[in-house]
């Protein structure tokens, strides 16, 4: 059994654990002595598990399936969630644990923070994304309004349990989504990973995504990935420096979603980070753009811009990073070269323009 421990102050404030299937987290949850648990009913399959291997126990209060999707990502289903533990009596000494994506885990996590001036929790990621991003670090939190994230609080899970099987039930589409924040990791990162990871997700992409076989490959990635982000969210928890470089990508990500939303485009969130970088590369040097641009379409992520740049204007200044109109954007210069540069969204637009 692997695991990653993530130390907040000297002290270890999450541990992220790799095991072989989702069962197998019922060793974690031992010294709880209430377990509740929500799950994305389209991980229904991976949640059935763990319940049956918690059952014996019984410690395992009460079980909630959630529909998620981003415009379900809100106040509204965390209120439900409150009311749900509420009903159930579920004490002081609960523990909440979210199985499924990241709109689980940030829905479950805020839940469980504000639940009586908050209880604990834990995840099993069951997306690519959540696996290497949304489930590591303990940024948890809803949308509001046109923002996205918009309130949230940062408070570490008491681990992450992270597992290769229930990626089998994944769509494609998914998991190609997960590699855009993969591919994030190690840009950042820098080091032999970022090509390795794109050799291995070309080869995927190149066998029609069919991705049985690489189960191995595909884990080792996530486990450096997920160092890699418990790594920086160590030093920087609260994200007044180097935390910010995680952002790669996402000023133009979250405004292509945003118009994505008011137009009815399908995009998913690693989609749109995928174009996001390229776009933020591009801030710098066209030259690395093009070559991210290349490994990118390799991998089976697109790469063009969905909306011409002026109308992602406005909601670019709508990240709720910018402070005085400014925006720390993340900016790639090449493969472990990546900066803070500060400007006004009209200067990013017209270095791009
Ligand atoms: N907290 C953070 O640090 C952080 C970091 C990155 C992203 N995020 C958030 O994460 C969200 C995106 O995460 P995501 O891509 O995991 O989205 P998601 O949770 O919506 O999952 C994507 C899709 O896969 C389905 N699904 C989940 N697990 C499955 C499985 N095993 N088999 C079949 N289908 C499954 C879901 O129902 C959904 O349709 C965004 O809301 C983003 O803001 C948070």
């Amino acid at each position: 059994m692997n695991f990653i421990d993530l130390t907040i102050g000297g002290r270890v404030a999450s541990r992220i654990f790799q095991g072989r299937t989702p069962a197998e987290v019922a060793q974690f949850l031992e010294g709880y002595p209430e377990i509740f648990i929500v799950y994305d009913s389209r991980a229904e399959v991976w949640a059935e598990r763990i319940c049956d291997a918690l059952k014996p126990s019984g410690r395992l209060v009460s079980v909630c399936s959630i529909e998620t999707s981003e415009e379900g990502k809100t106040m509204g289903t965390v209120l439900e969630l409150e009311d749900w533990l509420l009903g159930c009596g579920a004490g002081r000494d609960a523990l909440l644990l979210a199985v499924g994506g990241g709109v689980t885990t940030d829905i479950a996590g805020f839940t469980a923070c504000i639940y009586k001036r908050g209880i604990r929790f834990a995840f099993v990621p069951t997306t690519l994304l959540s696996q290497v991003d949304a489930a590591i670090g303990g940024k948890t939190g809803v949308n509001f309004k046109d923002y996205k994230n918009m309130l949230g609080v940062i408070r570490q899970p008491e681990f992450t349990f992270i597992c290769p099987e229930v990626l089998e039930s994944l769509p494609y589409r998914e998991f190609v989504g997960g590699s855009a924040e993969l591919l994030k990791t190690f840009i950042i990162s820098g080091g032999p990973d970022y090509l390795r990871a794109v050799s291995i997700l070309s080869e995927i992409y190149a066998k029609n995504g069919d991705f049985e076989g690489y189960g191995a490959d595909i884990q080792e990635l996530v486990m450096e990935a997920a160092a890699v982000k418990a790594g920086v969210v160590s030093r920087d928890e609260n994200e007044g420096g180097e935390r910010r470089k995680l952002n790669l990508g996402h000023t133009f990500a979250h405004a292509i979603e945003h118009e994505a939303r008011k137009t009815g485009l399908d995009i998913t969130h690693g989609e749109a980070v995928a174009i996001g970088i390229i776009q933020a590369a591009s801030l710098a040097d066209s030259a690395f753009a093009e070559s991210l641009r290349k490994d990118f379409e390799a991998c089976g992520l697109p790469v063009e811009l969905p909306f011409p740049l002026d109308t992602l204007k406005q909601a670019m200044t709508l990240d709720k990073k910018a402070e005085g109109g400014i925006v720390h954007f993340v900016v790639p210069r090449s493969v472990g070269d990546v900066r803070i540069e500060d400007m006004t969204v009209e200067e990013a637009l017209s270095r791009l323009g």
